[in-house]
């Protein structure tokens, strides 16, 4: 089975809505004839509307960085998938270790996000990854097991079809240490064997993207891996040459 690669950058908190809108106007020209490539961008909730207006009609989609699982409700500083669905917007990333780190977000949770973000038509990019502490330890394939497995037990086999999963190895995310290529790969058909363990004709269908410390020169390489099937790139998508480069990576 083809699958479409995704480039999907992650702004974290970074950039206004004038940086954006001047991240936006050097980056559509850019990528206007890349085919064959998939291409979204994970802004900050203040960016959202204004760049699902000024990408409208373009091949660029637009994700949030994290979504309440509840429908609304007293949950102040929280934002719902309607809101979302409101503006536009194209799905969410969930999950970034950042936010089960500093924010406490748990793999129940996450199930909960997962299923809110299917039944609203949103993309769901779940992120999951072990720290260097456990990969020392021996324990990367456990830490991915019980963070998928989690994550997707609600899902039907359908539900899961439409989800992309990204490893990022948390020793890699803006360390400017990339996992090896063989490294990537392993834990990538990993986690693919995990969705097949749920479903094994949507595990096929299933984006898993790479991401830590992917930049233009080593994108090549590991998107040539047979399980990674895109990135998910944090420090080289706030400059639109090295977000284009590593696009153009995707299809070369
Ligand atoms: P870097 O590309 O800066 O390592 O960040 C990766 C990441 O966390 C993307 O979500």
């Amino acid at each position: 089975m083809s699958r479409i690669p995704l480039i999907a950058g992650n702004w974290k908190m970074h950039k206004t809505v004038e940086d954006a809108e001047d991240f936006v106007a050097a980056f559509l020209p850019l990528v206007q004839g890349l085919e064959g490539v998939e291409l979204a961008l994970c802004a900050p909730f203040t960016a959202l509307g204004p760049l699902v207006d000024s990408t409208r009609g373009s091949k660029l989609q637009i994700l949030a960085q994290n979504v309440h699982q509840a429908g609304s409700g007293a949950f102040t500083g929280e934002i719902s998938a309607v809101m979302l669905l409101d503006l536009d917007v194209h799905g969410s990333v969930i999950g970034h270790s950042e936010r089960r780190q500093f924010f406490g977000e748990t793999d129940e949770a996450l199930a909960e996000k997962l299923v809110t973000l299917l039944q609203s038509d949103l993309l769901p990019i779940l992120c999951v990854g072990e720290s260097d502490e456990q990969r020392e330890a021996g324990e990367t394939e456990a830490v991915l097991q019980r963070q998928v497995d989690a994550a997707i037990a609600p899902l039907t086999g359908e539900q899961l079809a439409k989800i992309v999963v990204a490893y990022e190895p948390i020793w890699a995310i803006g360390t400017g240490k990339v996992a090896t290529t063989e490294q990537a790969q392993e834990a990538c058909a990993f986690v693919r064997s995990r969705l097949a363990a749920k479903d094994a004709g949507a595990a096929e269908q299933v984006r898993v993207l790479y991401g830590g410390s992917v930049k233009p020169s080593n994108a090549g390489e590991l998107l040539a891996q047979p399980d990674i099937d895109g990135a998910l790139v944090g420090g080289a998508s706030l400059e639109p040459t090295d977000l284009h480069g590593i696009a153009a990576a995707a299809v070369a």
